[in-house]
């Protein structure tokens, strides 16, 4: 029987992964602020907000770190920004808190986060969205090389544009589905590999927007 845990389920990419799991056999417990839709026989679901909830800590095979939100710029509500960093990088290292033990202690188990492209740009519409998802893949990718020895895997996946309700900017270049979203993760729950940057083309944009945007920095 393998053990799922997925962090920010009730929706979106989280919510698609978790159906897939459970269709695959998984075992899956979600954590979200909402109640989750799922009703199976297999899964189980907490309600928290991963800033102050208590993160299930029992081993687990896979935990997967899908809970964010992101906010534009209004300079008249900063605590939007801070809430971006609370919610998707701070959470994440509570998540890490919760359940890296129970896998070092097994000698196995992966840990897999939803950062961004957004990870490498200087954004001045989404200061703290991208801050988090820089700092949540520094993160992951330091926690890979200090799991491997321990037998854990470590992966860092990074999206452009998903269709979901995060997804509400005016303009959304090669959107791709939640379901072509759910297939990336699977194919990286299978095989592992550090990071997961997809598309490649909205990579190598995110990669031009900083260039540009550093050139602009005085
Ligand atoms: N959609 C995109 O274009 C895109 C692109 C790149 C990366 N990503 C990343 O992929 C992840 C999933 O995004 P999505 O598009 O699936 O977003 P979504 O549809 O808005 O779903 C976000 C999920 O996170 C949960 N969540 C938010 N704040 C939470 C909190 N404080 N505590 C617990 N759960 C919380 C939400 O549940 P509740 O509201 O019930 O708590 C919801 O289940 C995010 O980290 C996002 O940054 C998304």
């Amino acid at each position: 029987m393998r053990r799922a845990l997925v962090i920010g389920n009730s929706d979106g990419i989280g919510l698609a992964l978790t159906r897939r799991l459970l269709d695959e056999g998984w075992t899956v417990r979600g954590l979200s602020r909402s109640d989750s839709p799922l009703s199976h026989a297999s899964y189980s679901h907490v309600r928290g907000d991963v800033v102050t909830a208590a993160i299930p800590s029992d081993p687990v095979d896979l935990c997967v770190y899908a809970a964010g939100v992101g906010e534009l710029l209004d300079l008249g509500d900063l605590a939007a920004q801070t809430r971006a960093i609370e919610v998707n990088l701070l959470g994440a290292a509570r998540t890490v808190e919760a359940v890296v033990p129970a896998m070092v202690a097994a000698g196995s188990g992966h840990l897999v986060g939803l950062s961004s492209l957004a990870d490498v740009v200087i954004s001045a519409d989404a200061p703290g969205y991208a801050a988090s998802k820089a700092g949540l893949t520094a993160y992951l990718l330091g926690l890979r090389a200090a799991l491997r020895p321990h037998g854990v895997a470590v992966t860092a996946v990074r999206f452009g544009f998903v269709d979901t309700k995060m997804a509400k900017g005016a303009s959304r270049p090669l959107m791709i589905a939640v379901d072509e979203a759910v297939e990336v993760l699977m194919r990286g729950i299978r095989r592992r590999p550090a990071v997961i940057s997809y598309p490649r083309r909205v990579s190598a944009a995110a990669r031009l927007i900083r260039l540009s945007a550093r050139a602009t920095l005085r």
